[in-house]
């Protein structure tokens, strides 16, 4: 059993040191912007946008 789980993180809870990143998606979502999060494999990007898309005030916009 691995020591940390493999899968992506689905709160901004679990997520370590990315409150800025957090904070600026939500911006952008709420400003209706088209975003791409870009970065290295494994970086984290798959948890950042799960778990922003957890969060009550960014719902009630559609996402993937
Ligand atoms: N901010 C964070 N704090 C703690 N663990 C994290 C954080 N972000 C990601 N992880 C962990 O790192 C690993 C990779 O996360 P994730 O799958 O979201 O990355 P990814 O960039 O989407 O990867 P891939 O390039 O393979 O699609 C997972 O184990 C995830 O739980
Ligand atoms: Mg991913």
């Amino acid at each position: 059993m691995p020591l940390f789980s493999l899968q992506p993180k689905e709160t901004t809870e679990e997520l370590f040191g990315r409150d800025n990143e957090i904070e600026e998606l939500i911006r952008l979502i709420r400003a209706r912007r088209w975003v791409a999060v870009l970065g290295p494999r494994m970086v984290g990007k798959t948890s950042l946008v799960k778990a922003v898309n957890r969060v009550p005030e960014s719902i009630g916009i559609k996402a993937i």
